[in-house]
């Protein structure tokens, strides 16, 4: 695929089925992820693949931080939460693992995790699958962050939903790229 052409035509699918990428399919998305730019390549990014009944276990995790933070929720709400990793065959969380750096401050190292999240988009859709980045406040919830390992300096940047567009590409909206750029300066 020509790489312009799916710089601009990636989009993503809420509705996502079997077949999940396959573990050289997985490698090399990782790989394309690796490639993010990268302030003093601190390689802040990692991810936590989560398919098959670990994404119960996820809902699990997500069912209890809701709970948690409001423990009035009706048993419907949380059945939601408990569905959410249900959504597609392959999760990937990604989060940054931030480090102190004497010139890299923790938003360059968010923003890198979040390249190599898109990194992860571009080259699944490129190899035929499809994917949506989610957060909602599962992404944000310190219960979900230690259910997962997670240490407080980390950061969850996204759950990369993954898998195979479940229907057809929807129509992607044209920008005037004018209303976006500004002439600065004496030109
Ligand atoms: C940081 C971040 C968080 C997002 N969180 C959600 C989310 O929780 N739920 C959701 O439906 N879309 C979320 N989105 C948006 C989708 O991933 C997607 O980009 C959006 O639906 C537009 O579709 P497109 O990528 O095809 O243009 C998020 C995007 C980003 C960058």
């Amino acid at each position: 695929m020509d790489a312009i052409e799916l710089l601009l035509r990636r989009n993503s699918s809420a509705k996502l089925t079997e077949p999940a990428p396959t573990e050289e399919a997985l490698q090399t998305m990782l790989a394309a992820a690796s490639r993010a730019p990268d302030h003093g390549w601190i390689r802040p990014w990692r991810f936590l693949s989560v398919r098959g009944d670990a994404r119960l276990q996820l809902g699990e995790l997500f069912a209890a931080a809701a709970e948690k933070r409001d423990p009035e929720l009706t048993e419907e709400a949380l059945a939601k939460f408990r569905k959410q990793p249900l959504r597609a065959p392959l999760i990937l969380v990604v989060y940054a693992q931030i480090s102190a750096h004497p010139k890299v401050p923790e938003i360059e190292q968010k923003l890198t995790v979040g390249c190599a999240a898109q990194g992860l988009l571009l080259a699944a859709e490129a190899l035929g699958y499809a994917g949506i980045w989610r957060t909602g406040v599962n992404a944000y919830d310190q219960t979900v962050k230690t259910g997962l390992g997670l240490s407080a300096d980390d950061a969850i940047i996204g759950f990369i939903y993954l898998g195979t567009r479940d229907g057809g590409s929807k129509l992607l909206p044209e920008l005037k790229l004018e209303e976006y750029l500004t002439a600065w300066g004496t030109q």
